[in-house]
């Protein structure tokens, strides 16, 4: 039976938006008086030209050199966008240029585990079918070749990850939900399998067509997969639970949203908005309190907390009930927030919770190039309104024979602040560092664990920049310069903009970027400008100065990645009006030069849908591109129609998939 007022509620929870809970009053510099910037100002180009002189201008030796050293190697160049722009749309397809051709691959649902059962529409596949298909809502992902040389441009593992799911799609009549309570296990159990990080095998045709490989790698890891946790929460009394009552270990993971990778050939899957999975209507310790777990047992995302009798689902409550820790689900909350690495080649691998990164909402992890010798470096952002952008460096230095996961379990976490005159600086949270302890006096931390469990506190005392939701980073495999998509803050006043963040309220977003200090990535100061201010051509800004026009007006840019030519890779998450009515269509993914900051339109999704995720073979020859909630706005359970039918088309459901884009002159994507 559906409760209609019920069902609607989880509807609006799905999106998987998360509260705001940063209430620290850091520094948005109201209290700066002569702000050096008005929003203006930037617009007319103040800080650019502020900015550039000291940094972009003059004293420009990275990008001197990524000039000469050719980012495409012997015979290349910089992205030139030699390509026709695509027009914005709200078609109920991918578009791409002239000259290029896109095809949907392994939609929501793709068998890849035996017993591999068929998708079949309509929501009738089992929650034991879903354990071995395809997960929903792809987004972050990445492309592990399986060979060397050229072989490995045609065989690969692509590791996807399933930020959420639509419960009116996943089911035949939407989600059971009786006085609120999920009454049918199944549906619970599928869901909870849709969820997490799809490991597939995958490999090119002679045609160059693309299949799913039935092979030994292939794997699902859902929101109930066992988990260890490593760092320096692991034994911590934080994490201490009925399941693990010596704090080692959990299970599952959830909302991962963006990726890493790294050079010794894991994957790292971000936990974003986990918080809104649990609930605690008892007395919130800091720990669930600042990262917005539900007070109400009756509102939590998906209601999984209300499968009685089932260890597995009830532990999403953490209420405590039991007479310690041990006893009940509490800590619950604290194993999640972590970054978690898989090991694509070893099925039978434990995901690793890799504490030494900080618990907050993960957007991805972003590492630096790895250079022999030095300490490996990863950015991180808290995909919050008026959350940070942090950093980690290895306390071990890097070496390519012997590099391994430890790396990431001992190092220090660093928080961003940005500074108005263009330079910044990354904090420490770390509690043996003097500078921490002094920020930190009146706010009681135990231990190094207890920083990390509470990073965005750690963050709020020594004084970080509040940013404009930190999406994706990355970081140029030649010049070593970071770039952050801030993909918008309604929620920022208009006396609380500052360099960084110039516009309040940002409906738009915004491109940031920065330098370290000598180009080490492990420095404590850098050098930031913003890279392109987005929105319509009446509120906008490129790097020249111009406003953005009908070649590439965006907003919300969300996905980010330079690929190893250099060319980079904007993917935009509008939603609400800005998707339905305004003036950018449908959303869309650009392909920007770093150098020159020229940006050109270059593939539009179908309707409703968010673009996320993108990756290539080696060779840039095969451009993978994820398809997350095609029409998502007409999901209902009622019959009404659905507002996207892609990729399946006719009277089909909408499913996610991964797209497959090739040049037709077999050519490299995007150049
Ligand atoms: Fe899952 Fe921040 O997008
Ligand atoms: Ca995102
Ligand atoms: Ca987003
Ligand atoms: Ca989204």
């Amino acid at each position: 039976m559906i409760i209609v007022s019920d069902t609607r509620e989880l509807i609006v929870l799905g999106k998987g938006e998360d509260p705001d809970t940063n209430h620290s009053g850091n520094p948005t510099f109201q209290s700066i008086v002569d702000r050096r910037y008005s929003r203006r100002e930037v617009l007319q180009g103040g800080i650019g030209l502020a900015v550039a002189a000291g940094f972009w201008g003059g004293a420009n030796s990275a990008l001197a050199a990524f000039g000469s050293v050719s980012p495409r190697g012997p015979a290349g160049s910089a992205p030139t966008l030699a390509f026709d722009p695509v027009a914005i749309t709200r078609a109920d397809q991918v578009t791409v240029p002239a000259g290029y051709t896109a095809s949907a691959f392994i939609p929501w649902g793709t068998p890849i585990v035996a017993p591999f059962p068929a998708y079949q529409d309509g929501g009738l596949n089992s929650g034991a079918d879903q354990e071995a298909q395809i997960g929903m809502h792809h987004d972050g992902m990445y492309y592990f070749p399986l060979f060397h040389g050229p072989r490995g441009n045609r065989q690969g593992l692509l590791c996807i990850n399933h930020e959420y799911i639509q419960p009116n799609t996943i089911h035949a009549n939407g989600p059971t939900l009786e006085n609120g309570v999920r009454t049918i296990a199944d549906e619970v159990r599928k869901e909870v399998a849709a969820h997490g990080v799809t490991v597939v095998e995958i490999q090119a045709t002679a045609r160059g067509e693309w299949d799913v490989v039935r092979g030994r790698y292939n794997r699902r890891i859902t929101a109930g997969t066992p988990m260890e946790i490593t760092g320096p929460v692991r034994g911590n009394d934080l994490v201490k639970t009925l399941y693990s009552p010596d704090g080692t270990a959990t299970r599952g993971t959830v909302n991962n949203c963006a990726y890493g990778s790294t050079p010794w050939g894991t994957y790292l899957t971000c936990e974003e908005n986990w918080a809104g999975y649990f609930v605690n209507d008892g007395a919130q310790p800091r720990e669930h309190s600042r990262y917005g777990v539900s007070t109400s047992a009756n509102h939590s995302r998906y209601f999984w907390h209300t499968v009685a009798g089932t260890d597995e689902y009830v532990r999403f409550n953490a209420t405590p009930t039991g007479g310690s820790a041990i006893e009940d689900y509490r800590n619950e909350p604290n194993s999640y927030g972590w970054v978690v690495e898989i090991d694509p080649f070893d099925p039978t691998s434990t995901p690793k919770k890799h504490t030494a990164l900080g618990r907050f909402g993960h957007e991805g992890a972003w590492l630096a190039p790895a250079l022999q010798g030095q300490p490996l470096v990863c950015y991180m952002g808290d995909d919050a309104n008026n959350e940070y952008i942090y950093k980690y460096v290895s306390k071990q230095r890097y070496f390519r024979s012997t590099a391994g996961s430890e790396l990431l379990d001992d190092g220090t976490l660093y928080v961003a602040r940005f500074n108005d005159d263009g330079s910044g600086d990354w904090l420490a949270l770390d509690i043996n560092d003097p500078a921490f302890l002094a920020a930190a006096a009146g706010v009681e931390f135990k231990d190094q664990a207890d920083v990390l469990v509470n990073a965005r506190l750690a963050a709020d005392v020594v004084g970080a920049t509040r940013m404009d939701r930190p999406e994706w980073g990355t970081v140029h495999p030649k010049t070593r310069e970071v770039y952050m998509t801030l993909t918008n803050n309604t929620r920022r006043a208009a006396d609380a903009v500052n360099a960084a963040n110039p516009r309040g309220p940002n409906p738009y977003g915004h491109i940031i970027r920065w330098r370290e200090e000598d180009n080490r990535s492990s420095a404590t100061r850098f050098q930031w400008d913003i890279f392109v201010l987005a929105g319509p051509e009446s509120d906008s800004r490129q790097l020249d100065g111009a406003a953005l026009d009908s070649s590439n007006i965006f907003a919300s840019p969300d996905g980010l990645w330079i690929d190893q030519f250099g060319t980079l890779w904007i993917q935009t998450d509008m939603s609400g009006s800005q998707l339905n009515s305004g003036p950018f269509g449908n959303n869309q993914m650009l392909v920007a030069n770093p150098q020159t900051g020229d940006i050109q339109r270059f593939f539009v999704g179908p309707v409703g849908c968010e673009v996320t995720g993108v990756v290539s073979t080696p060779d840039g020859k095969t451009l993978f591109v994820n398809i997350q909630h095609p029409g998502e706005q007409g999901a209902v359970p009622d019959g009404a129609q659905y507002s996207s039918s892609w990729p399946d088309g006719g009277s089909a459901r909408p499913r996610a998939a991964t797209v497959i884009v090739t040049k037709d002159d077999g050519g490299v994507v995007g150049l």
